[in-house]
């Protein structure tokens, strides 16, 4: 039998994104890419001028803040559209400000409680690939298939900066990696839910792997064979 629920961890720019995308066109599941959550409370905190070293502010925004995640409505090459009160986001949580505060934001308990709790709501229902840091972990640890994807740091800077590139982002390949290794590092020594795979996880190492290859590794394992 195919999983119902799969969770998928890695650090920024694993590849973890585009494979959660790929398995979730590829088994017509929902995709939630839960970084969306994290960076669109970050944009609101930011928007309303709240100052990031706020714990209490942000951890209340957190829990009323209405954000929706739906299919894309726009051909520009948008995986999904982020919404807060019918305000388009999807491009706006993507700016290097939001990606500087998201970090400090996303290791605020609080803010992972009401976080989680709308996640584990959206896993409930089943047929869901969903992507983050602590899905296998902390979110869904009874998930059906559990991956965890790595890459060097390089190799993730240097994706990032053909992403970044091809926006048309003025960015220098080792300011991208220097923000990866920070993000890396306050990532997984975070105190609660830090970056890491969960024991009855799936290693993938992508580094050496192009696409096509990720995807039909994916498949496979989805299909049963591991
Ligand atoms: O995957 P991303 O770069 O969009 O994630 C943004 C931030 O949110 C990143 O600092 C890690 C954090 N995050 C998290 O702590 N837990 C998740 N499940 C998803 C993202």
């Amino acid at each position: 039998m195919r999983p119902s629920t799969i969770a998928i961890d890695g650090p920024a720019a694993s590849g973890k994104s585009t494979i959660g995308y790929h398995l979730a066109q590829y088994l017509s599941y929902l995709y939630l890419d839960t970084g969306v959550l994290y960076r669109a409370v970050t944009w609101a905190a930011l928007a309303r001028q709240i100052p990031i070293e706020d714990e209490g502010a942000i951890t209340r925004l957190s829990e009323y803040l209405p954000i929706d995640v739906l299919p894309s409505t726009h051909p520009d090459g948008r995986q999904y559209t982020v919404q807060i009160e019918d305000a388009d986001i999807t491009w706006a949580i993507r700016t290097p400000e939001v990606d500087r505060a998201v970090s400090p934001v996303s290791a605020y308990p609080g803010v992972r409680d009401a976080l989680t709790r709308q996640m584990r709501q959206i896993a409930a229902r089943g047929h869901v690939v969903m992507v983050g840091r602590d899905i296998g972990t902390v979110v869904i640890p009874d998930a059906d298939l559990k991956l965890y994807v790595v890459a060097s740091a390089e190799e993730r800077a240097h994706r990032r900066h053909l992403d970044m590139q091809r926006q048309g982002k003025a960015i220098s390949y080792n300011e991208v990696l220097a923000v990866i290794r920070r993000r890396d590092q306050i990532d997984s020594s975070r105190e609660t839910a830090p970056l890491q795979a969960a024991h009855d996880a799936i290693l993938l190492d992508t580094t050496q792997l192009n696409m096509a290859e990720m995807f039909a590794k994916v498949e496979w394992l989805v299909n049963g064979y591991s």
